[in-house]
């Protein structure tokens, strides 16, 4: 019960961190998250795909033209963007705000279920993922750009170090064991590829 408290509490600050750090989201993005990396993640969704924690909505333009897209965020002024920008590019998407952790979705909804940097500040990463997998066609795929702690001991240790700094200013966490946590949901690895030292990486999974 205490647990389920602190998560829903955790889940109230992150959600007014993101609310809060909306207006400046996409030029905090230019610095971080090379577009070549989006590209080629968006670049596998096919069919009828729900792109979860959908933020500004910057991965809206890069998707193949003929999937149906669905977008949830739980942050109403990241949707807010997300909505403007839909508009802008006439891009065709249905955006909810909605928690990863509860998603309001039928079991085996969607072909592509994909996150670009989201589960490092999700407060429960593994009932997400779970949320995920439940959400996802049994033969359908589960796509995550993410970045993650380094396996290189050092450089891990020294995000663990400064991984309440960043938590405490955008509510980002910077040494989430991504990996491991998409196999402890239950999910398949397909493959990971690393795309920026080992921080950056591209996970493939089936549910
Ligand atoms: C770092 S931003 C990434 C946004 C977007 N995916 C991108 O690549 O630009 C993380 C997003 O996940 C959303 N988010 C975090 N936890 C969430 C949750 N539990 N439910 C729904 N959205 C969540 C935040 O509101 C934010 O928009």
């Amino acid at each position: 019960m205490e647990t389920q408290d602190s998560t829903n509490r955790l889940t109230r600050n992150i959600q007014k961190r993101y609310n809060r750090i909306a207006p400046v989201y996409d030029l905090m993005d230019k610095i971080t998250v090379p577009h070549r990396m989006r590209e080629k993640a968006i670049n596998l969704a096919r069919g009828e795909v729900l792109e979860v924690g959908v933020g500004t909505g910057l991965n809206l333009p890069l998707y193949p033209r003929d999937c149906t897209l669905t977008g949830i965020d739980f942050s109403p002024k990241m949707l807010q963007k997300a909505r403007a920008r839909a508009t802008k590019d006439n891009i065709q998407v249905k955006l909810l705000q909605m928690d990863i952790q509860q998603l309001d979705f039928p079991d085996h909804s969607f072909d592509t279920v994909i996150a670009t940097c989201v589960f490092c500040s999700v407060p429960d990463p593994i009932l997400g993922l779970k949320e995920v997998r439940r959400v996802c066609k049994k033969d359908g795929q589960v796509i995550l750009l993410e970045h993650m702690r380094s396996d290189i001991p050092l450089l891990g240790l020294l995000m663990d170090i400064l991984n309440p700094l960043f938590l405490y200013i955008i509510g980002n966490n910077i040494n989430r064991m991504t990996v491991e946590n998409v196999k402890k949901a239950g999910l398949n690895i397909v493959r990971v590829e690393n795309l920026k030292a080992d921080i950056y990486r591209l996970i493939v999974a089936s549910p």
